[in-house]
């Protein structure tokens, strides 16, 4: 497959077979993910991989134990908190889906310049580039899925539990995202896109 093709034809899954990947094809994902650029080479990832049908169910319920916190607290405010219905969503799909990897920034390795700089969005410039470099890894891998015909939903919603799941899973790091890979079903439209006239311009 082209990697053109790979890039048009990639789209978020939310609905998944039982049928399990092979060891293999998941090795050659991550491994994909390892050739992204990072800042100084420090390849600051690391990938924690669940199959087991416990530790995914207990992911779940640790995300909605913690969504259902969330949402009756806002619920006593009067706010209706769209986001938070939506992750319910995610609830179900970590628990369907044959594999989930954890995605970790791994400190230890960010050897990378690090000048301090507080950016608006109040995370330094090292922990910003070095997240770059993971969002680049999780491109390749779910690129390469493409390519093997694995389907995948890349995971933020994991952070509506972050310190909750940072304690179950005990890893060393900052987890920074979740991946869910399967086959798919009922896999909809790819959804549209913005024109480069309205998010490009020469100067
Ligand atoms: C950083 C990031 C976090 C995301 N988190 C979630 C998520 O937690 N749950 C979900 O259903 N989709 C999530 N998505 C998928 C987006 O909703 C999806 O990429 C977007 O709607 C565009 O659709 P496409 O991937 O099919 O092109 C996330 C995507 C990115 C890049």
């Amino acid at each position: 497959m082209k990697v053109q093709d790979a890039i048009y034809q990639r789209k978020s899954t939310r609905r998944f077979t039982k049928s399990e990947i092979a060891g293999n094809i998941i090795e050659e994902i991550i491994a994909a993910g390892t050739q992204a650029p990072s800042p100084k080479n420090d390849q600051p990832w690391k990938f924690l991989v669940i199959k087991s049908i416990e530790k995914k169910k207990r992911i779940a319920d640790i995300l909605e134990n913690q969504l259902n916190r969330i949402k009756s607290k806002y619920i006593r405010q009067g706010n209706y908190r769209e986001d938070i219905i939506g992750a319910f969503e995610t609830v179900r799909i970590i628990k369907e889906a044959p594999t989930l990897i954890f995605v970790y920034l791994d400190f230890q390795k960010c050897k990378g310049h690090d000048d301090g700089v507080r950016w608006e969005l109040n995370a330094k410039d090292i922990e910003c580039t070095h997240i770059m470099a993971i969002g680049a890894a999780i491109q390749n891998m779910l690129l390469m899925a493409t390519e093997k015909e694995v389907n995948s939903l890349w995971i933020a919603d994991i952070f509506y539990a972050y310190n909750e799941l940072q304690a179950y899973l005990g890893e060393e790091g900052c987890m920074v995202a979740a991946i869910a890979l399967g086959y798919g079903m009922d896999i909809g439209k790819k959804v549209s896109r913005r024109g480069l006239k309205e998010v490009m311009k020469y100067i």
